[in-house]
């Protein structure tokens, strides 16, 4: 963890006790931490289990990698050479950190090639707080679907340091959650993310 550049900084507790800001909000703050290539449907059911938290009452937020990269400034100065990519993931684990404090249930879809960023952003969070799932579609299918073009261009040698092309992607060593997006639909896999937060207690 970086250092903080100033002293004489203090931190503020909140007025009550975490417990009690759960039990208020009749759930437990965590992130699930979607990594996989592009393509692989991570933002696609990380928009989906959204969206079924949320008519379940549950408080639900998608951290999307294409979204804070293009829109909110968080990370649009970063491109995806290795040590910005590292910046990108540390950004984003600090939030996430910070949702899943206030008692959100943090969806999170960053491609996040390397084991060791993933593994910082699980140490920022209390134990069993952080939930990484591998959506594990294979690179071939990634490459069929390409949904945005980005295969074929980095293919061209247009797009350099392309994950699974022209970069390396670290699968998981050991997930919460393997999910195969080809083998069955979006619905089904968002029903198996949430039954695994309701069976850790976490929509409680
Ligand atoms: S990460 O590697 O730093 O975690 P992130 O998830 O934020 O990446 O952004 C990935 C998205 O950026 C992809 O879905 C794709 O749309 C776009 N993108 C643009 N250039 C690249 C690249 N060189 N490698 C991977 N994705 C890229």
């Amino acid at each position: 963890m970086s250092q903080p550049k100033s002293d004489n900084i203090t931190w503020h507790a909140a007025n009550l006790p975490h417990e009690e800001r759960e039990s208020l909000l009749g759930q437990k703050g965590c992130v699930v931490w979607f990594t996989g290539l592009s393509g692989s449907g991570k933002s696609t059911v990380a928009r989906r289990v959204e969206e079924l938290l949320l008519r379940a009452g549950k408080h639900a937020y998608v951290l999307d990698g294409d979204n804070l990269r293009s829109q909110h400034g968080l990370t649009s100065d970063l491109g995806f050479s290795p040590a910005d990519r590292n910046e990108n993931i540390r950004r984003a684990g600090c939030v996430a950190q910070l949702f899943a404090d206030a008692g959100c249930i943090v969806l999170t879809a960053f491609i996040s090639p390397y084991q060791a960023d993933r593994d910082k952003a699980r140490g920022l969070l209390p134990d069993g707080r952080f939930l990484e799932v591998h959506v594990a579609t294979d690179l071939a299918v990634c490459e069929e679907r390409d949904p945005k073009g980005l295969y074929k261009k980095a293919r061209a040698g247009v797009i350099p340091e392309f994950t699974g092309v022209s970069a390396p992607y670290e699968a998981p060593e050991a997930p919460e959650l393997v999910l195969d997006t080809a083998g069955k639909s979006i619905d089904e896999a968002c029903q198996e993310v949430i039954d695994f937060l309701d069976a850790q207690g976490f929509l409680s």
